[in-house]
């Protein structure tokens, strides 16, 4: 298991479709291994294969219970209402953008074996599910945006809505 190193943006592998995964074997899971650790080193919220410069169509993220996902060839099926709300990457970092995403998503996707399952996602995971599995076709949330926030600007924007009483900017 190894922590592989986050490509940015500027990486020619973030903005090439990814082909999907056919063998289920050792080195799929070796791949989703390192995965793995690599988000838990960078504390984010998903990574997508091509991040790491792998251009296949492998997300991990951390669902509800602030546990691991793996979704190998993901695919949404499913999404209901909406919501905006700020949104950053671990391949644009220090930078944010308010993206609107389904406030509801269900995907399916194979397990590291092959199997088949749905699993669903609301708030940040919804946000998450649609944020990585965009990866896996090229894009980048800053596709999205109007505008790109720095971290002070997101702190301030933080503090104004805490300070309002409001419910936040993320959920
Ligand atoms: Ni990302």
């Amino acid at each position: 298991m190894a922590i592989r190193e986050i490509l940015t943006d500027e990486d020619p592998a973030l903005h090439k479709k990814c082909h999907p995964i056919t063998q289920f074997d050792g080195k799929l899971s070796d791949l989703i291994d390192d995965m793995r650790a690599t988000l838990a080193d960078a504390g984010g919220a998903g990574l997508a294969a091509p991040q790491i410069g792998i251009l296949r169509r492998v997300v991990v993220l951390m669902d509800e219970n602030d546990e691991m996902l793996e979704l190998v060839n993901p695919e949404l099926i499913g999404q209901e209402g909406e919501q905006d709300g700020l949104e950053g990457c671990l391949s644009v970092p220090g930078l944010w953008g308010y993206v609107k995403r389904p406030k509801k998503a269900k995907v399916k996707a194979q397990d590291r074996k092959g199997n088949w399952f749905e699993a669903e996602g609301e708030g940040i995971v919804a946000r998450c599910f649609c944020h990585e599995l965009e990866h896996l076709d090229g894009h980048v949330f800053t596709e999205h945006v109007d505008r790109i926030y720095t971290s002070e600007e997101v702190e301030r924007i933080m503090e104004e809505e805490e300070r309002k009483g409001g419910k936040g900017i993320k959920e």
